[in-house]
C-alpha cells in the first residue's frame, strides 16, 4: 500500500481526505529537517508540504523510494525540482486554491500602507491621539504597477479596477488582448512603468529575471512617494535599496510579506516607519489552506490510486 507522509501542517479538511482514502496510508511528520527528512522521505512514497519543510537536493538524493511530492501551495522554491526529476519523483503544486487570499494580503498591505493603519493604532496604544501625523493618501484614481499577470496579478487588477485604478503591468506571457480584457497596459520593462505608479506590487516567482527587480537604480527612478508591496517571493526587491529610498523620503512605504531566508526574524525594515510587514501569511486563511489542502491530496491519491498526473511543475521520463 503506497505510503504518504504529511510534512508540514495541513488543514483538517485535507487530513480526513487522506483519511477516506482507500488503498492509501498517510503517517503526520511534522518540522522535519536534516537526516531526519532525508531517512523519512525513505520510507514513504509520496510527501505532501507547504513551504515549512526544504526538500533540498541533499536531502532527495539517494531516494529510491519517493515517486511524487505534493505542494500545498503554488511555490515551489522550497523543493529542488532538478533533484527530484532526476529521481524521477513527480512534484505537483495547487496553482488556484490560494490566489484570492493572497491578492487580498497584497490588496489590504496596499491599503494599510496608504491610511499608516499600523503606526496610527500604535500611537492610540501609546496613549496620543494623533490625527494630523497620519495623513494618508486616497487609493482611487491612483496609478498601480503590477508585476507579473498570473492568477493573483489578475485577481490584483480586478480589485484595482473596482478603485478606478490606471494599471501598468509587466508580464512577458500576457497578450495585448488579454491585457485589454484585464483593463491593464502592458509595459516591455520595469522601468518603463517606474515612474508612472505611485503603487507597485510584484506578483511573480523568483528566478533570474526577477531577483533584485527593484533595486537602488529602480528606486531612483520611481515616481516620488510610491508604495511597494511584495506578497510573492524576498529577494524580488533589494533590501539595501528600499531602506536608502525610505530613509530620503524617495518611497513612501514598504510592504513585504515575504524574505529572502524564512522564518525572518530580523531585517533593516523591520521598525522602520512607513513599513508594515507580516510573516508569510498571504495563504494563511482558513479557505486557501483548505483549497490547497484538498487539492494536493487529491493529487496524490490520483497519482497512486489511477497513475495519473493532472498537475505537475517537473516532467520526470518514468
Ligand atoms: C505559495 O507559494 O503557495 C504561498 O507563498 C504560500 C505558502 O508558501 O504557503
Amino acid at each position: 500500500m503506497p505510503r504518504i507522509v504529511v510534512l508540514d501542517p495541513l488543514s483538517e479538511d485535507g487530513l480526513k481526505l487522506l483519511d477516506a482514502a482507500a488503498g492509501i496510508d498517510y503517517e503526520e511528520r511534522i518540522g522535519l529537517k536534516g537526516d531526519d527528512l532525508r531517512n523519512a522521505l525513505q520510507e514513504f512514497d509520496g510527501a505532501i508540504c507547504r513551504s515549512g519543510v526544504k526538500i533540498t537536493a541533499e536531502i532527495l538524493e539517494g531516494n529510491t523510494r519517493l515517486k511524487a511530492i505534493a505542494r500545498a501551495g503554488v511555490g515551489v522554491d522550497n523543493i529542488d525540482v532538478p533533484t527530484a526529476t532526476k529521481l524521477n519523483i513527480v512534484v505537483m503544486n495547487t496553482p488556484g486554491g490560494n490566489t484570492l487570499s493572497t491578492a487580498e494580503q497584497a490588496w489590504m498591505l496596499l491599503m494599510a500602507l496608504s491610511r499608516n493603519v499600523y503606526a496610527a493604532y500604535h500611537s492610540l496604544v501609546e496613549g496620543r491621539w494623533d490625527r494630523k501625523k497620519f495623513m494618508g493618501n486616497q487609493v482611487t484614481g491612483k496609478t498601480l504597477g503590477i508585476v507579473g499577470m498570473g492568477r493573483i496579478g489578475q485577481a490584483v487588477a480586478k480589485f484595482a479596477k473596482a478603485f478606478d485604478m490606471k494599471i501598468y503591468a509587466l508580464d512577458p506571457f500576457i497578450t495585448p488582448e488579454k491585457a485589454a480584457e484585464f483593463g491593464v497596459t502592458l509595459v516591455h520593462h520595469v522601468h518603463d512603468m517606474l515612474p508612472l505608479v505611485d503603487y507597485l506590487t510584484v506578483h511573480t516567482p523568483i528566478n533570474n529575471e526577477t531577483r533584485g527587480l527593484i533595486g537602488k537604480k529602480e528606486v531612483e527612478m520611481i515616481k516620488p512617494g510610491a508604495r511597494l508591496i511584495n506578497c510573492a517571493r524576498g529577494g524580488i526587491f533589494e533590501i539595501d535599496a528600499l531602506v536608502g529610498g525610505l530613509k530620503s523620503g524617495k518611497l513612501g512605504g514598504v510592504a513585504l510579506d515575504v524574505y529572502e531566508s524564512e522564518p525572518c526574524t530580523d531585517n533593516p525594515l523591520f521598525g522602520m516607519p512607513n513599513v508594515i510587514c507580516s510573516p508569510h501569511l498571504g495563504a494563511s486563511t482558513e479557505e486557501a489552506q483548505t483549497n490547497v489542502a484538498i487539492e494536493a491530496v487529491e493529487l496524490l491519491i490520483d497519482f497512486f490510486t489511477t497513475n495519473t498526473i493532472r498537475q505537475s511543475v517537473n516532467f520526470p521520463s518514468t
